[in-house]
């Protein structure tokens, strides 16, 4: 009986003891799925409470390190190409220390770095992925600057949409992009990101671009959008990357600020603290501008992550004496994750053991983070974004194709279209097509290429051919180089142009002369380009040229020697087929610019909502605010571009007073005169007569892309809030005063109607 007894204890302790281990083990495996807690699917996220419980209790149960973990990210390609290749290693992801990993791609790369960590760290904490998703992925859309020039909202969403799908099919859960940084310098290589100069638009682009990046929010087909590079890395000293940041809390508060803020409200998921310092402090060691303007001011509860070592950069910007110092500011003034450089891994555990940061603010790091996952439901499947049927399916699809093909010709600037010989008759004889843009597929993505590859371009004399058929003989000659300063190319080139009808120059800039750190001196054509528009001038055969560029250019010369001018900017994959639809008349010219061209260099800042002057003008004689050498114009102005047809502007309306609570409505007639249906960007501005603070001569607040049969007149009407009407003061309040107000609408910021409104009642 006792013998029994004994056997049934150990029967009972052995199978509870088998039950105990089995639980640990299924615990040590799965540790990301807490059985009780029931990890939403991402989908909803309808049960706020679920999270918390969650997020909770595996913080509870991480070690320091494995906290400080979570906010650090590497670049992963060390992994999948050899042990020692890069700062990412095994033994990191063994010890729970890798949050983030950025900038690889594809399904299966992901899946083998996924797995590994999944396998290799204690908790089983799903790594995040990122990428510079900024223009497209695989299917390269026009740069950013380029599209904003189409002003369409819709489209630019929808482009954003598409990277989306396309990044997120390929496993990626975080792009590091929208870029909202305005731009006012085109020496400054990153303008090529942006969405130009304006803070008006820029808002609006910044917006659209987030709207688009996560249109289906945690679900596998949208990506976390990232706003950056906050704040005001676009003005930089002398267009200069990386230089200081100086300028008027006004001004910051007035032009830099908004874009970031228009991001907060379309509900952007993280942010990434700049490299730049403002006034003196760098961004990324900040805490006015993170904790407080970001975080409390704005309500933004995503997280923060520094651009690449701007954690280290710290210490050479010379505000902290060593590594440790540097990621200690870093972390206490709000960001939460260290982008490559291993800071917060190598000090933060000492630091917050030595009571230099609290317990509190990794914890509270860390949180974000968490639940950023957990609403990706990755707790639930970190494999939830690496579905290799859907990469093949969804990545670079026919209808991807045709948006990036919508998107480049929507995007592209008419600048110069003399006797209206564009558009070109397809029953043209023959073309010469020259220069070095002209069958070039790798430099036409532009900047920011992600895994976009040259075989999928489609290039101009591709897309000639692909527009035209054997019926036209196309002579395509590269003529000159970027960089080679060799003239050898440019009889063949003049041969060419000599047994042509016409000639369509295509020329500009590499791919790699905007962009990061690619700032210019000098912005002209760069090399031998100009000297081989020259030797096609001398033909006396008409001259089409199309610019690809990345920045506004000091085009005089090219102006001057040539029929027409259409800046095509980086057209993306698609480029060759969007510039012969141009060209060929398939697609009328709607885009405008919203960067000014300057003559000269030395105009630089040249941007159209300069402030009034205590001595205006452009007086050859007198001492006004001029430079004796150059007028105060630019070649082409912001908000500038032709069309295949003409719009005639009249008939502008708006009451002469409104009050406070009231929207001011403006109309106008806009009439299309010409021969052709065509769509126009009709802009309003608005100037401050008077106000406590020196002014603007003009500022964009509103515009509307309007379709416009041939023949036709639309009454369009645009509103403005009074809210909109303010200014920023330095003490950085926003304030509304009453007085007049000149209201201009009309086809760019230069050619304007105007009347005078009053606000009362303020
Ligand atoms: C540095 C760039 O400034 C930033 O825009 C980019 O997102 C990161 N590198 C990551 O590649």
């Amino acid at each position: 009986m006792m013998k029994a007894i004994i056997n049934i204890r150990w029967h009972i302790i052995i199978i509870v003891g088998l039950f105990i281990g089995y639980c640990a083990a299924l615990r040590a495996q799965y540790a990301h799925v807490n059985k009780q807690i029931e990890p939403s699917t991402g989908a909803t996220f309808s049960d706020k409470s679920k999270e918390d419980v969650f997020v909770k209790d595996l913080l509870g149960r991480m070690t320091l390190q494995e906290k400080v973990g979570q906010l650090s990210q590497y670049v992963g390609s060390g992994l999948l190409t050899g042990p020692n290749s890069g700062a990412l290693s095994d033994s990191l992801l063994a010890h729970g220390m890798v949050g983030s990993i950025l900038n690889v791609g594809g399904v299966n790369n992901l899946r083998k770095l996924q797995e590994k960590n999944m396998r290799l760290s204690r908790l089983k904490i799903p790594v995040l992925f990122a990428f510079d998703v900024v223009h497209g992925y695989k299917t390269i859309f026009p740069v950013p600057l380029a599209e904003s020039c189409s002003w369409d909202l819709d489209m630019i969403t929808r482009t954003a949409k598409a990277a989306a799908i396309e990044a997120s099919a390929s496993g990626i859960h975080w792009t590091f992009a929208p870029m909202v940084d305005i731009a006012r310098d085109p020496r400054w290589g990153r303008i090529v990101e942006g969405a130009g100069e304006d803070t008006y638009l820029g808002c609006k682009i910044a917006e659209a671009r987030v709207k688009g990046f996560q249109w289906n929010l945690w679900q596998p087909n949208s990506v976390l959008a990232c706003a950056k590079h906050f704040a005001a890395y676009g003005a930089p000293q002398a267009g200069r990357d990386y230089a200081p940041v100086d300028m008027s809390p006004a001004t910051l508060a007035e032009v830099y600020l908004p874009p970031y803020k228009a991001c907060v409200n379309a509900g952007v998921q993280t942010f990434m603290s700049a490299f730049n310092d403002i006034n003196g402090i760098p961004a990324t060691g900040n805490r006015w501008l993170i904790s407080d303007l970001l975080r409390r001011q704005w309500g933004f509860n995503g997280f923060v992550v520094s651009d690449w070592n701007a954690v280290v950069q710290l210490k050479t910007q010379g505000v902290v004496e060593d590594d440790k110092g540097a990621s200690i500011l870093a972390l206490n003034a709000g960001v939460d994750m260290d982008m490559t450089d291993g800071l917060y891994n190598a000090y933060i555990p000492d630091a917050v053991n030595e009571g230099l940061v609290a317990m509190s603010t990794i914890d509270a790091s860390v949180e974000r983070i968490l639940r950023i996952k957990y609403r990706l439901g990755l707790f639930d499947d970190p494999y939830r974004f690496l579905d290799a049927k859907r990469e093949k399916r969804e990545v670079c699809s026919p209808k991807l194709m045709n948006l990036a093909r919508e998107a480049a010709s929507n995007s592209m600037v008419l600048l110069k279209n003399e006797r209206g010989i564009l558009p070109l008759s397809k029953q043209i004889h023959s073309i010469a097509l020259i220069g070095p843009l002209a069958d070039n597929r790798s430099e036409v993505l532009g900047s920011w290429k992600a895994r976009g590859e040259d075989n999928d371009v489609v290039t101009v004399f591709q897309g000639l051919k692909n527009k035209l058929g054997n019926g036209v003989t196309i002579r395509y000659v590269r003529g000159c180089d970027f960089l080679d300063k060799r003239e050898n190319e440019f009889s063949e080139a003049w041969r060419a142009a000599s047994e042509s009808d016409v000639v369509i120059a295509v020329v500009g800039e590499k791919a790699l002369m905007s962009g990061e750190s690619r700032s210019r001196a000098f912005l002209s054509l760069p090399c031998v380009q100009e000297k081989l528009i020259d030797i096609l001038r001398s033909v006396g055969k008409p001259i089409v040229v199309v610019l690809m560029n990345g920045r506004p250019m000091t085009l005089s010369h090219v102006d001057n020697n040539v029929d027409a001018l259409l800046e095509a900017w980086f057209p993306g994959t698609q480029c060759g087929n969007a510039v012969a639809d141009i060209l060929f008349g398939d697609v009328n010219p709607s885009a405008k610019l919203t960067t000014s061209f300057p003559y000269a260099e030395g105009q630089i800042p040249n941007f159209y909502n300069y402030k009034r002057s205590g001595r205006p003008g452009d007086m050859e004689h007198s001492s006004t605010v001029r430079h004796i050498d150059l007028k105060n114009r630019n070649l082409y102005p912001f908000g500038f571009g032709l069309s295949y047809t003409q719009f005639a502007y009249g008939n502008l309306q708006c009451n002469d007073r409104f009050e406070a609570d009231e929207k001011l409505k403006v109309t106008v007639d806009v009439t299309n005169t010409g021969s052709r249906d065509g769509a126009e960007i009709v802009q309003l501005y608005v100037a401050d007569k008077v106000a406590t603070m020196v002014r603007p001569v003009k500022e964009l607040k509103g515009f509307k892309k309007v379709f416009i049969p041939k023949g036709q007149t639309v009454c369009v009407e645009l509103n403005i809030d009074v809210h909109e009407l303010g200014f920023w003061t330095n003490e950085m309040k926003y304030v509304v005063e009453p007085g007049e107000f000149e209201i201009m609408v009309g086809p760019n910021s230069e050619e304007l109607l105007s009347r005078t409104v009053r606000l009362e009642n303020i």
